[in-house]
């Protein structure tokens, strides 16, 4: 997920607060809590992590009941989204990006699984359970160890294999 669509949907809520005094009444208010789901940012270096945390064998269980249905066991084979392996693949003639082989930032993780996981029902999973989901995620892509616990401070200090992969082209 880009920054230009994060800032969008904050842009969106108060384009939504303002229209409804000027509307005809359809719609609803967007609630005080509904604005809390979204409006956060995790950023590269961490900053914008809640307090809590969780472990991979937590996350596992998690993603049995939450997440296994669509994106398959071990997090491959599913009808949606491949979340593991495919490393080494990106500059052969079939890369398979997912979380592990493409992402740069470790804290994208539970930034995006916050934000939009499960995809029926975001914003339903606590802190403790996003982190142990990401560290499960991690897990299965071989990047921390069965034993991972992760929280505000482990999480920005895990680097992902492609972190290095991306470039800076912005000349200001
Ligand atoms: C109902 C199906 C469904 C469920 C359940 C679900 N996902 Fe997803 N997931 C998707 C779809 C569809 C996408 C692709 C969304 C898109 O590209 O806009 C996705 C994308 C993702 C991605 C990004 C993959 C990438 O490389 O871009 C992550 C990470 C992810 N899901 C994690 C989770 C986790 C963790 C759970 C459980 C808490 C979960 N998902 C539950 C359907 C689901």
């Amino acid at each position: 997920m880009s920054m230009s669509s994060i800032s969008g949907s904050a842009i969106l809520l108060c384009i939504a607060t303002t229209a409804i005094a000027e509307s005809p009444g359809l719609g609803e208010p967007v609630s005080q809590s509904e604005i809390e789901q979204l409006d956060f940012v995790v950023m590269p270096d961490g900053s914008g992590l809640p307090a809590g945390s969780g472990t991979a064998m937590e996350g596992q269980a998690l993603f049995a009941t939450h997440c296994i249905a669509c994106h398959g066991e071990d997090g491959t084979g599913g009808i949606n989204d491949r979340l593991a392996g495919g490393h080494g693949s990106l500059a052969t003639d079939a890369p398979a990006k997912t979380v592990g082989s493409y992402w740069p930032y470790a804290t994208t993780l539970f930034d995006y699984i916050r934000r939009a996981m499960p995809y029926q029902s975001p914003g339903t999973l606590t802190p403790d359970e996003i982190y142990a989901l990401t560290a499960y995620v991690l897990f299965i892509n071989e990047i921390v160890d069965e034993n991972a616990e992760l929280d505000a401070e482990a999480l920005p200090a895990v680097r992902m294999p492609n972190a290095d992969g991306f470039t800076w082209d912005y000349q200001p």
